[in-house]
Formats: C-alpha cells, structure tokens, sequence
C-alpha cells in the first residue's frame, strides 16, 4: 500500500506532482481557503505525511489522533503554528523552508519601509480615487529612509539581510539579538544595542524575530512610549509579537508616527480590525516569502523533506 500524504491547501500541480507516482496524495482542493479544521483531522488521521501552511493549526489534539505520521513539512521558515514539543514527543519529524526565502522576505521588509515612510499606499489610493486634484506643497510628505537609523529586533537571517540592504540607503544599523552577530558588527559596522535604547533612538523599528514565549506581546505599550514621535514601525515577523491595541493607541494619538504591517494577530485581519482605520497603517496580507520562485523553492524543500522522512532519510530544516 502506497503511503498518504495530505496537503493542506491547493498548491501547483508542479509543486505536487513528483510524489503521485510513489505516494497516495490528497490535497485539500482551496487556494484561497484553509482546510477546515474537522477534514483536516479526518484526513491527517491516516496520513503519513502532513504538507502544511502556516495557517494551520497543528496541534496536541491532531497529533495525539494521527498514528501513522512520521513527517510535517511547513511552507514557512516560522513553526509557531506547529506543537513542536507534542510532535517531538510523539517521534515526527518537523521541517521548515528557511534560507530560500531570506532576500524575498527582506526585499518585502524593506519595500514596506519604503511604502510605509513615503505614504506610498495611501497616495496610489487617492490617485486612483480621483483625489489628486494638484501637486501640493506639503502634500504627502513622510519619512525619509536615507542615513536616517534602522532598529532590527530579531538579527537573524531576514534581519541581516534587510540590514545589508540599509547599507546602500547610509543608514546606521543597530539591532538586539538574543546573541550577539560578532562576525556582522565587524564586517558591516552594525551595532548591537539593548532593546531600550534600540527603540529610544532608532527612525525605523523593525521586528523580524520569531513567534516565541519570549518574543509575544514584546512590543507592549511600554515598548510603544520609548520610541520617538517620529518613528516608523514595521512588522514582518507574526502579529503576535506586538499588542495591536497599544499599537492602535499610539498611532491614534500620534506618539509613534506610522506603522507598516504584514502581519497580525488574528489573519485574514477582521476588516472592523480598529489598526485598519487609520491613515498612518499601512497594512500587506502576509506576502513577506511571495515570489514565484521563492514559494517553488520552499515547495521543493517540503517535497524533498516529505520524500526524505518516507523514504528513512535525513531531510534537511529538521526542527524535532
Ligand atoms: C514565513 O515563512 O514564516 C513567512 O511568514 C511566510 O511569508
């Protein structure tokens, strides 16, 4: 009997089609829409394989009601969707797609930046709502990136490389870190810094740190009143990292001057979401890893590493 493997959103017949000749593939029949949770269950109950999205919820509850499962494969470099320690414990292999998706992600932090500080997004809206009636002075003048100081909290490998980028806008790069990047202070001048000062002094507030015990509710309102009235924050970490209605609070009464948001808490974000009515928001739905070839290359790497589980092998991005 050939071994099931499920797939939990509709993914492209290229991506899939190498596993149908020696595997029993289903694949939940949506693009745009999660599995539901009961089929999800259901078919994860026989699967050996399990290729998912970083919307689903791969939990005790699951993992404890599927016996033959030997392998989780997720389409993101971030896991906190998985139980990492049910899924250790009950002998599952979990991988994840890092490394391919570093300089896309990055490209995106740093285009959000960009469309963040220069009011990008509110200019093409009112454009295309016949609102530029003249050029004006004074009219959607924002922030500028050139030689102003970039904050990462999170140096990992999106934050070197959104860091790297900043060097050809003269930024001053500071960061924290849960260790410190000896080799990258060196080699570009970037400089560690504690979180307090990191958000005292920084233009740009950028998270790109992982989902953890540590790293939820990081950016609090007490974290919000340390950052200058003209700082610009951005989020292209997980929504949960930051408390989105101290974040609303400082927006609205203008004690941070803009935010950039490509994740939240809650996605798909509620449309009555409070973050979304106000101008100095501009909000992406969790595109960071979205170009043609970087999701194929995260694709190959769930592929690969479901073949290599099934087949007894090491895959690589082992994370149990
Ligand atoms: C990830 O891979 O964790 C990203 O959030 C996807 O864009």
């Amino acid at each position: 009997m050939k071994k099931r493997i499920y797939i939990t959103r509709r993914l492209p017949e290229e991506a899939v089609a190498p596993l149908r000749e020696n595997y029993e593939v289903r694949m939940w029949s949506e693009e745009a829409s999660s599995v539901p949770r009961d089929v999800l269950l259901e078919e994860a109950s026989t699967a050996h394989a399990l290729w998912t999205m970083l919307s689903d919820s791969i939990d005790r509850e699951l993992i404890e009601q599927s016996p033959n499962l030997k392998v989780i494969s997720n389409l993101a470099v971030g896991y906190n969707n998985i139980d990492i320690e049910t899924a250790k414990a009950n002998g599952i292999i979990v991988t994840n797609t890092p490394d391919v998706l570093t300089e896309t992600t990055a490209d995106l932090a740093f285009g959000l930046m960009m469309m963040t500080a220069r009011r990008l997004g509110e200019a093409e809206r009112d454009l295309r709502a016949g609102e530029w009636k003249s050029w004006t002075p004074m009219g959607y003048v924002g922030m500028d990136l050139y030689r102003a100081k970039l904050g990462i909290i999170g140096m990992g490998r999106i934050g070197e490389a959104v860091a790297r980028r900043a060097r050809g806008f003269d930024m001053d790069v500071l960061y924290h870190n849960r260790t410190r990047r000896h080799e990258s202070e060196s080699m570009y001048g970037f400089v560690y810094a504690e979180l307090d000062k990191l958000l005292a002094e920084s233009d740009f507030v950028v998270v790109l740190a992982p989902l953890t015990e540590e790293t939820r509710g990081l950016i609090d309102a007490k974290a919000l009143a340390k950052m200058k009235s003209t700082a610009v924050f951005i989020n292209v970490a997980r929504g949960e990292i930051v408390d989105e209605e101290a974040l609303y609070d400082a927006l609205h009464e203008k004690r941070i001057w803009a935010a950039g948001l490509d994740v939240f808490a809650k996605e798909p974000v509620s449309m009555d979401h409070p973050l979304l009515t106000l101008p100095n928001v501009t909000t992406l739905p969790h595109i960071g890893s979205a170009s043609i070839k970087t999701r194929l290359a995260m694709m190959e790497l769930n592929r690969q590493a479901i073949v290599n589980v099934l087949e007894g092998e090491e895959p690589k991005n082992r994370l149990t």
